[in-house]
């Protein structure tokens, strides 16, 4: 029988889980025996890269040659880094993290039982990933010599994992906080199916945030006058050892019996520098604040039900203010479930259920849902808008019609359909917030009068494919999304 794999492809920490021939979920660990597996790439003087733990350690050493958190950086159009004589992008580095775990899962499978290579998975992605980084996240797949059967939304997979053990119907908020993002679902589990109700984030927060507060409480505290922000810029060997230090500083400090640590750094000379939980927990106020307030939009989009449990899931769940601020604002004890794992093994049993239509495995994914709206350009009032067709808060599965559209221009023989991608929750929408996705021309080869109407016929699947027909004069043009990946055609 097959065997199915999951890729959890971190900002941090990347993860990689296998559904066995006994339906058993399990992480296979890396050549070094950790469960993850650093998402750090660096490049030795001959261009070769490596990954993971020893990468991880060249960072203060070496940063020149070192490439960490290029998950941030998967819808960056313009980034650019050269190492030695390589010219580094976000989907080839992507790309080797995605090698690595590979290599090292097939090498222990093969030594141990002999097993084939590994070649299809289901790879995660943060739920507010638009398609430009699904899109890079398949390539990335693909240049790692993969068939990426699907992606899915990483509140998700570790809710499927959850809800796999807690079959029960009920609502789920998924707080997940990793190493570089921030995601919040809420998924209800109904009769064994399980729909995303609403989901939301911020792929510029994660635990590095509340690492380079560390960072700035220290410089500021010893009067060294800069920044960690010009230390990122301008001194990335130095933003490299007190980031580390900085880490490890919120880790000690996310440990219950520990009330104040010391951070012990080199930077212009050797220092230590004290720091208490409560000073931590009071410079991060805001960024706890930014998740309350993507936890309110995501509710109102929900339609605000009733919670049953709250889970929380990526590493920086661990520190205790967000397990108090949860409790506070929900009166509800969070689990914390399986930080580290949840999300491929989510991803694992994912990958079953699309390829076998696996029931064993228990619960099935219903709806799921991005976070974006999608809409085409058109006038308003003389001003050119984004019309959303399908909204962030929309369910799936539905097939709308509209027929308010119309040509702008007297003698006009063609029209230009332009498909946008935005995170505005209502139903017009700046040109400039959106994304364009696709685009092409409706002609019909005659000139008709202004105001000839022009309907838009739109459906979502549940398979995050986004169906748009346009008509007009008898003409037609059909544009297709897959909001999961996979190239956009028309
Ligand atoms: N015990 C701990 N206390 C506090 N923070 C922790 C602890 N263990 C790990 N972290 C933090 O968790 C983050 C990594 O989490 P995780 O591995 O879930 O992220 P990721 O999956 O790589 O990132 P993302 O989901 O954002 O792409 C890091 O910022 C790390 O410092
Ligand atoms: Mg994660």
């Amino acid at each position: 029988m097959e065997e199915f794999y999951g890729i959890d492809l971190g900002t941090t920490n990347s993860c990689i889980a296998i559904i066995d021939e006994e339906d058993s979920v399990t992480v296979v660990t890396n050549e070094e025996g950790q469960l993850t597996t650093p998402s750090v790439v660096a490049y030795d003087e001959d261009g070769s890269p490596y990954v993971g733990t020893a990468a991880k350690s060249n960072m203060a050493n070496d940063p020149e040659r070192t490439v960490s958190f290029i998950k941030r950086e998967m819808s960056n159009d313009n980034y650019k880094r050269r190492i030695g004589n390589i010219d580094i992008n976000p989907i080839d580095v992507s790309a080797e993290i995605l090698k690595k775990l590979v290599r090292d899962a097939n090498q222990k499978r093969q030594d141990e039982e002999g097993k084939d290579p590994i070649h299809k998975v289901v790879i995660t992605v943060p739920a507010y990933f638009g398609n430009a980084e699904r899109t890079r996240t398949m390539e990335a797949g693909k240049r790692a010599g993969l068939e990426v059967i699907s992606l899915i939304n990483e509140p998700t997979a570790a809710a499927l994992s959850f809800g796999i053990k807690n079959r029960q119907n009920r609502t789920i908020l998924v707080y997940d906080l990793g190493g570089g993002t921030f995601d919040v679902s809420i998924m209800k589990i109904q009769n064994g199916v399980m729909d995303t109700l609403a989901t939301n984030g911020n792929h510029q927060l994660g635990g590095v945030d509340w690492d380079e507060q560390i960072v700035d409480y220290v410089l500021q505290k010893e009067n060294f006058n800069t920044t960690c922000k010009e230390l990122k810029e301008h001194d990335m060997a130095n933003y490299g050892s007190l980031i580390i230090g900085a880490e490890e500083a919120k880790k000690i400090l996310s440990t219950p019996s520990r009330e104040k640590t010391t951070l012990r750094y080199n930077y212009k000379g050797i220092h230590n520098t004290e720091i208490t939980r409560s000073e931590f927990e009071e410079l991060t106020i805001e960024l706890m604040k930014m998740t309350d307030q993507l936890i309110d939009t995501t509710m109102e989009m929900a339609g605000n039900p009733k919670l049953d449990d709250v889970l929380l899931v990526g590493g920086s769940s661990r520190m205790p203010m967000v397990k108090a601020f949860i409790e506070k604002k929900f009166g509800i004890t969070p689990r914390i479930f399986e930080p580290d794992l949840a999300v491929a093994k989510g991803a694992a049993l994912y990958a079953a259920q699309e390829e076998k239509g696996y029931t064993e495995v228990g619960i099935q994914l219903g709806n799921d849902k991005g976070s974006a709206s999608y809409g085409v350009a058109a006038y308003v009032n003389g001003k050119e808008m984004v019309c959303n067709l399908i909204l962030m808060s929309d369910n799936l599965c539905v097939e709308k019609t509209f027929d308010e559209f119309s040509t702008l221009n007297d003698g006009q023989t063609s029209v230009r359909v332009a498909l946008y991608e935005n995170r505005v929750n209502k139903s017009l929408c700046e040109v400039p917030m959106s994304i364009l996705l696709q685009d092409g021309d409706v002609t019909w080869g005659y000139p008709v009068p202004k105001g000839t109407p022009l309907k838009y016929v739109v459906n979502r699947g549940k398979d995050g494919i986004i169906k748009v027909h346009c008509e007009i004069e008898g003409k037609t043009a059909d544009f297709v999304i897959n909001t999961k990946g996979v190239s956009l055609n028309r």
